[in-house]
């Protein structure tokens, strides 16, 4: 399989008053294309920073990111910015709705910077898919935890991105939202989009096709029977 991002010895250091400490130190992994990853870990571990990195979103302190044998972090900004619109759908795992825009707004928003005549007729398949069509007019601020992390993915989505990078993305949903999530997730990988899924639910990392455990800072992977 081709290597599609490759993530070589990242650490990530915060400082917290004057104190530093390590998010991440010298973590390496490979993402080919058409994986599904699944990333477990106690809360706290670096998996959200990890994600972030990964997907040119926060820059690492030491270590590279290597997109197609590309440093996207020695990328200008601008391109930066181009590339993750063009190949990265981020499902956050605090959402990151924009509160002025209603859900249909939301969702076609990554699509609309694209000029694509086509966002708003996109962004309403997948509301309808994931289940929250009937609120496409409502504001972030009028939804509950749960639509707001539908309207979070449908987001991801709606630019067809080569890599999804999923924080957390069913925490909020109920069973029924969560097997739906799931299924989507697995049709799309089987349609050859590559998928992160950073979770804490052990039942949904099995259904991934590896599973890397972050313990003590280090990462242990473990490929999963399908
Ligand atoms: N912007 C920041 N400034 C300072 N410290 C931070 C910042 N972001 C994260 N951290 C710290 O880095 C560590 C890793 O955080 P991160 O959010 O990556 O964990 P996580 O594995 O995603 O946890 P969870 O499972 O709870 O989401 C934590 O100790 C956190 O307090
Ligand atoms: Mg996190």
């Amino acid at each position: 399989m081709d290597k599609l991002l490759e993530v070589a010895s990242l650490t990530k250091i915060y400082h917290n008053g004057r104190e530093k400490f390590s998010a991440i130190a010298d973590v390496s992994l490979s993402l080919f294309t058409g994986d599904y990853l699944s990333i477990v870990g106690p809360s706290g571990a670096g998996k959200s920073t990890l994600l972030h990195i990964m997907g040119g979103l926060e820059s690492p302190d030491e270590g590279k990111v290597i997109f197609k044998g590309r440093d996207i972090y020695k990328m200008k900004n601008n391109q930066l910015s181009l590339w993750r619109n063009k190949s990265i759908g981020f499902v956050f795992q605090f959402y990151h709705l924009i509160e002025e825009l209603n859900v249909l707004e939301n969702v076609a928003l990554a699509s609309f910077l694209k000029r694509r005549k086509s966002s708003l007729k996109k962004a309403q398949i997948l509301l309808e898919y994931l289940g929250i069509e009937a609120r496409k007019h409502f504001f972030p601020s009028q939804l509950s935890g749960g639509e707001r992390q539908k309207v979070a993915i449908a987001r991801a989505l709606v630019n067809e991105p080569q890599i999804i990078l999923c924080d957390e993305p069913t925490g909020n949903l109920d069973k029924d939202s969560q097997e739906r999530v799931c299924e989507l997730l697995e049709e799309l990988n089987g349609q050859g989009v590559t998928i992160v899924l950073v979770t804490h639910n052990l039942e949904l990392a099995k259904r991934t096709k590896r599973t890397l455990f972050v313990r003590g800072g280090e990462l242990e992977e473990e490929v999963n029977s399908q």
